[in-house]
């Protein structure tokens, strides 16, 4: 892989991983799903600790979603458990790493253990200047969206805001990412083609890279390819071949 610090400009600034395929590793290694998910936090750390490396500003990662409560009650309290282990046990390092942890989704009402433990390291964690860092925890783009949308009817209603004020810059700063940049690249391990109800809005203009790695097998060398494809496409936001030139190379008129 190419040397991506050579680069720096060129870094996504804002990466979402969408960490699929536990169910599928557990089951490939005859184990209980509940290590296949286990075996995902520990990749986790390690992609945390390359982003903070490159310097990445944002990293935001899908760690339950919405739709994720219909799965059989034992496996939603093996992750939930699981959700509050990861941060009593990796604050402190965390923090010594400057990471800044901020939640996305609706954490009231996620069972008291994990939504206390991760208020907490959002608190802790709130003066740092490094890595974003963005758990998606009972998160859903469309809710995120909704849940911007009812703020800003609410501010329009009291006469804080006019409907000419109603931007995509400013309703961007009413949901869950605000502040942050939009999502440049969106990572699905799994081999899975879709969203499945992450950053929505946020992903408007994301480079899509999806790998057949399961969650727990995927490497930090697969993270850095993926970085390194993201740095090698021609992102036009809808204009003309900023070349100039057509794909025989010839000069447009
Ligand atoms: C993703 O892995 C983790 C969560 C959704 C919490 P899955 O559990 O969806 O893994 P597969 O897709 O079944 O392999
Ligand atoms: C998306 O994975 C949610 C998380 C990774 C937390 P899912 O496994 O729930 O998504 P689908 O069911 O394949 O769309
Ligand atoms: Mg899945």
């Amino acid at each position: 892989m190419s040397n991506l610090s050579a680069a720096p400009d060129k870094l996504p600034r804002h990466v979402a991983i969408i960490m699929d395929g536990n169910g599928r590793w557990a089951k490939k290694n005859k184990l209980q799903i509940a290590f296949g998910h286990r075996s995902g936090v520990e990749t986790l750390r390690g992609i945390v600790r390359e982003s903070s490396d490159i310097g990445i500003h944002s990293l935001s990662v899908f760690a339950f979603s919405t739709e994720n409560w219909t799965r059989p009650d034992e496996e939603v309290r093996a992750l939930m458990l699981l959700i509050e282990e990861f941060f009593n046990s990796q604050i402190d390092e965390l923090h010594r790493e400057n990471v800044i942890i901020r939640i996305l989704g609706d954490r009231d009402n996620l069972p008291d253990g994990p939504r206390k433990a991760a208020e907490r390291a959002e608190l802790r964690t709130c003066d740092n200047s490094g890595l974003h860092l963005n758990i998606a925890l009972n998160y859903g783009g469309r809710a995120d969206i909704i849940h911007a949308a009812a703020l800003i009817s609410c501010s329009v209603q009291k006469g804080d805001l006019s409907l000419s004020q109603i931007t995509e810059d400013l309703f961007s700063d009413f949901l869950s990412t605000r502040g942050l940049p939009d999502v440049d690249l969106l990572i699905r391990t799994g081999g899975e083609m879709r969203l499945s109800n992450f950053l929505l809005y946020q992903s408007a203009y994301a480079e899509f890279v999806s790998t057949n790695a399961l969650w727990p097998e995927f490497t930090v060398e697969d993270y850095r390819n993926a970085l390194g494809q993201f740095m090698s496409r021609d992102r036009r936001f809808g204009r003309r071949d900023h070349s100039g030139r057509n794909s025989e190379g010839e000069k447009n008129a």
